[in-house]
C-alpha cells in the first residue's frame, strides 16, 4: 500500500479490469457524488473477495480434527487387566466406575480435594502418560489442600510399571475421542521443566 491511488486512479483501475456491473449496481450510485459511488464499488468488490476467500478456505477448516488424526488403538487385553488393577487398588476412593467421589470438586471437611473421576467428567485426560504414571507411582497432594499429607497415596511399592500402564490404558478406554486426542498430544509433548505441574 505504498502509493494509495486517488479516487480517480481507483476509477481507472476498476474500469480497466472490466468489473461486472451487475454486481455493483445494487449499491445505489448517486450521480451527484461520484467519489462516494466508487468507494461503494470498491467496498462491494472487497466484500465479494472476502466472501469468495471464505468459501475457498472453509472446506479444509471444517474437517474436524477427530477424523484427520487417528488415535493409537487400545489393546483390549491391557484395558481389561487395567480395570482389574483399578478395582483392586483405586475403586475404593475413585468409585467402581471411575466416577469419582460425590462432590469431588468441593474440598472435604478437612479442606482437601476428594478423589476426582477418571472418566470424561474429571481431568485425568489432561495429563500425558508420563505424568499420570508419576502421579500413580508417587501419589499426589493438591497444593491448596489444608493438610500436608498426600491425599492420593503412592503405589510404587504395590504396582509394577506394567500394571500402572494397564490402569492408564483402562482410563483411556473411558474417554471421548476428543479427550483421547488431547491426552495423546500431552503425551507427545517434550518433558517440561516442572513435571507434575498439572495442565
Ligand atoms: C485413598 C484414596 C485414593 C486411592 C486408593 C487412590 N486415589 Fe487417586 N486420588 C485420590 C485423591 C484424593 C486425589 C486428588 C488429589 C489432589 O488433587 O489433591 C487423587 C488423584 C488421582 C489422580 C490425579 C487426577 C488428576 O486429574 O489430577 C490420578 C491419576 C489418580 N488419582 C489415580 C489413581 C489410581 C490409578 C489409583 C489406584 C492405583 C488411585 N488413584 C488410588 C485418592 C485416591
Amino acid at each position: 500500500m505504498g502509493s494509495l491511488p486517488t479516487d480517480a486512479g481507483t476509477k481507472v483501475i476498476l474500469i480497466d479490469q472490466g468489473l461486472p456491473a451487475g454486481g455493483v449496481t445494487a449499491l445505489a450510485i448517486d450521480p451527484r457524488q461520484p467519489e462516494r459511488a466508487w468507494l461503494l464499488v470498491a467496498l462491494g468488490v472487497g466484500l465479494l473477495a472476502v466472501v469468495a476467500w471464505g468459501a475457498a478456505v472453509r472446506p479444509t477448516k471444517t474437517v474436524p480434527s477427530a477424523t484427520r488424526l487417528s488415535l493409537s488403538p487400545l489393546d483390549p487385553g491391557q484395558v481389561a487387566r487395567g480395570r482389574q488393577v483399578y478395582l483392586q487398588n483405586c475403586a475404593v476412593c475413585h468409585g467402581a466406575n471411575a466416577q469419582g467421589a460425590a462432590n469431588w470438586q468441593k474440598p472435604d471437611a478437612r479442606g482437601n480435594l476428594p478423589p476426582p473421576p477418571h472418566d470424561d467428567h474429571g481431568h485425568t485426560w489432561r495429563h500425558g502418560d508420563r505424568e499420570l504414571a508419576e502421579i500413580i507411582r508417587n501419589g499426589l497432594r493438591d497444593v491448596f489442600n489444608k493438610t500436608p499429607e498426600l491425599t492420593m497415596p503412592p503405589f510404587k511399592d504395590r504396582l509394577s510399571d506394567e500394571e500402572i500402564a494397564a490402569v492408564i490404558a483402562y482410563f483411556k478406554s473411558l474417554w471421548s475421542p476428543e479427550h483421547r486426542r488431547y491426552q495423546e498430544e500431552q503425551t507427545q509433548r517434550p518433558v517440561m521443566a516442572t513435571p507434575g505441574s498439572g495442565q
